[in-house]
């Protein structure tokens, strides 16, 4: 908290004008100056703007949190007018290339790349968590035969918490960590639950002789052979999109998870918050409703009556547009590089890839887009990745879940460390009355005063 929020005597600014703000209420001619830190003047500093002692002072508003930082974070950079992201400060392009999905997530989680020692031991843990207690087999058997599979995640996820209850000491950081091994050790494994029952077949355990991702191709789609092996191209495809999806500072989702953290449950319910989040087809979402647009264009031929009809604001063209990213999505790009050697593993072509690519090129080339610096985001091109991956349409935003858990895990982790750590309760712009009656059933007329 700041007391630089302070009204002169004279109604004048007396800041040294580096870095500070004044603010002239026009009500009451007085100025206030405020501190600016690392860019931004803290919203508490309005409350002390009134127009007398009975005021409850300003406040900010922001819908949708599109201007207000909510926490400190070391964890993820993006650069939005650049088009650039950086996990603890390494390049996404970079870790592309070098790194893999675990050692990402230690680098998330830990704040530097592991040593050997910590490398093997960080993925000797993960390896030997991914094992769920056999009870819940049983509560995704009493799903739909049809259900959701995120749906399947999202309640699984949150149950998870039942199994742990140790985990609620948020106050051992063994806990904290043994509870991150957990979740991103046993979420490929619900996952592919949850993917086997909308099948009907049966469950298949975890092999801890595969990789991480050699080891969910196994779960998803091992049936009579006695060791399933991976393609090791597909491993790696799935690998790379595991990294770029493993963390987006403060998203939607994320901000959910630091949310419901605020008021101290344990990590798992935290978790399971993301996944609601991401389900939405504004956030994670966004990838089966690309498909799904794509199937809706059907023909390269039918691409620009689509885009006419966005522009008439009858659609949204679904996986462009970011509240951050003002300019190409690194994402994208490196998804769009590892597209072709994914088919060319699979041999199979998928038509869909041409219109999203007939789409891109004619959105790039249109004031409308370009005037609103909308371009494609990470979710353009995976859905015609994972549907080249062989992974159906309503499994796609659980393949997001996946990887987006080491992020979540470590914003949370970061949360629960930092000493502004307080509720998240924001205010709001009452608009309703006040002072009303009670108006008995008898005499009340509907909606009508
Ligand atoms: N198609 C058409 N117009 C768009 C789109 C779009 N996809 N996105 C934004 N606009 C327009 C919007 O109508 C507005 O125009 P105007 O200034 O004339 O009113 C302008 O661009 C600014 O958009 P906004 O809605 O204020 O932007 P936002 O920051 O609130 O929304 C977004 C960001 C991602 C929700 C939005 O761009 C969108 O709905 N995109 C499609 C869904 C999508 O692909 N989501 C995945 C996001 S990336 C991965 C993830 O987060 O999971």
């Amino acid at each position: 908290m700041t007391d630089k929020a302070q009204a002169t005597e004279d109604g004048q600014a007396q800041g040294d004008g580096a870095e500070s703000l004044t603010v002239t209420d026009n009500r009451t001619g007085e100025s206030y100056e405020m501190e600016i830190t690392d860019g931004t003047v803290r919203a508490m500093d309005f409350r002390e703007i009134k127009v007398n002692d009975d005021d409850f002072g300003l406040m900010t508003h922001d819908p949708g949190l599109s201007n207000t930082s909510h926490c400190r974070s070391s964890i993820c950079y993006i650069g939005g007018e650049e088009g650039v992201l950086e996990y603890r400060g390494i390049s996404i392009e970079q870790l592309c290339e070098h790194s893999n999905y675990l050692e990402v997530a230690y680098l998330l989680m830990y704040g530097h790349l592991p040593t050997q020692d910590e490398y093997n031991d960080w993925v000797y843990q993960v390896t030997h968590h991914t094992y769920v207690h056999e009870n819940v087999k049983d509560f995704m058997d009493g799903f739909r035969h049809d259900a959701d599979p995120m749906g399947m995640l999202l309640a699984s996820v949150g149950a998870l918490s039942t199994f742990y209850p140790e985990a609620k000491d948020l106050s051992d950081d063994f806990q904290q960590h043994v509870s991150a091994v957990r979740l991103i050790a046993k979420m490929p494994t619900l996952a592919a639950f949850a993917y086997r029952h909308s099948l009907g077949l049966p469950y298949v355990y975890p092999d801890n002789q595969l990789s991480y991702t050699g080891n969910f191709l196994s779960m998803l789609f091992k049936m009579t052979e006695p060791r399933y092996e991976p393609d090791p191209r597909l491993e790696r495809a799935l690998d790379v999109l595991f990294i770029l999806h493993a963390d987006h500072e403060q998203n939607c989702s994320t901000a959910a998870v630091r949310t419901v953290g605020s008021a101290l449950p344990d990590p798992f319910t935290s978790i399971a918050a993301g996944v609601a989040g991401l389900y939405g087809p504004l956030h994670g979402g966004a990838n089966i409703a690309v498909v799904k647009m794509l199937q809706r264009i059907e023909s390269t031929d039918n691409v620009q009556d689509f885009l006419d009809g966005v522009k008439e604001g009858n659609e949204r063209l679904m996986g462009f547009g970011h509240r951050v990213y003002k300019n190409y999505d690194p994402r994208a790009r490196i998804i769009q590089e590892h597209i072709e050697e994914v088919l060319e593993a699979t041999g199979k072509q998928n038509p869909l890839l041409n219109i999203a690519q007939e789409l891109e090129k004619r959105a790039m080339d249109d004031e409308y887009f370009t005037s609103r610096k909308l371009y494609p985001n990470v979710d353009f091109y995976s859905g015609v990745i994972y549907e080249a991956l062989n992974i159906p349409q309503d499994m796609f935003t659980v393949m997001f879940a996946i990887p987006r858990t080491s992020g979540w895990m470590a914003q949370w982790m970061e949360w629960m460390n930092d000493e502004e750590l307080r509720i998240v309760r924001p205010r709001q712009i009452y608009t309703g009355p006040r002072d009303a009656d009670y108006v008995p059933m008898n005499e009340r007329n509907g909606g009508a005063s």
